[in-house]
């Protein structure tokens, strides 16, 4: 089950930051689950074809080979937000949020997916993020540092409103995307 599988995940990592959000996250024995309708988009067989796990993200990333086609994908941006490379390149499926599959309004648990060497530039969100980059590795940046490379196992963290992207190496890359005190909104896109 990748709801336990992803908490089991933000144990494993061995991360204040994560603990604190592992701790926002109810036990799945306290949340209602619904079956949301498969939706594959053509990117999301790349979960296959990812780049290198850690010990602590293994488990998470096998399942997510072996469930992938029962997922809900989505890409929430518009083909002009970003180009047609990044909205064809990129995608998510929600495992925790308001409508399911586990119903929970307080936060966000959902698994990102970027295809090799694209960029997910400038954004911001009111709620608090967590990213644990679960295959594959990025380069971030964040509130206009110096990029930093981020590798499977190791986390990011973004206050609520702080701007930042991230550019995928050259395999694809799954990260497990959290956000809490706040369940999904538009990510307001930045020049900055
Ligand atoms: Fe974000």
């Amino acid at each position: 089950m990748l709801y336990e599988l992803a908490l089991g995940t933000l144990e494993n990592v061995d991360n204040k930051i994560a603990s604190s959000f592992r701790n926002d996250f109810p036990e799945l024995n306290q949340l209602s689950a619904v079956d949301l309708k498969p939706s594959i988009l053509p990117i999301a067989a790349s979960v296959l074809k990812v780049g290198n796990t850690a010990p602590s993200t293994i488990s998470i990333v096998h399942e997510i080979q072996e469930t992938y086609q029962s997922q809900q994908w989505r890409q929430p941006y518009q083909a002009d937000d970003f180009g047609l490379d990044f909205f064809n390149n990129t995608a998510w499926f929600p495992i925790a949020d308001v409508e399911g599959p586990i119903l929970f309004s307080k936060g966000l648990m959902e698994i990102m997916l970027l295809e090799p060497n694209i960029t997910y530039p400038n954004h911001k969100h009111s709620p608090e993020e967590l990213y644990v980059i679960l295959a594959g590795n990025v380069w971030w940046q964040s509130d206009n540092q110096k990029a930093c490379r981020k590798f499977a196992g190791e986390v990011i963290h973004h206050l609520p409103n702080v701007i930042h992207s991230i550019k995928a190496g050259n395999k694809p890359v799954l990260i497990l995307n959290l956000w809490r005190r706040g369940s999904f909104e538009m990510p307001v896109i930045t020049n900055a």
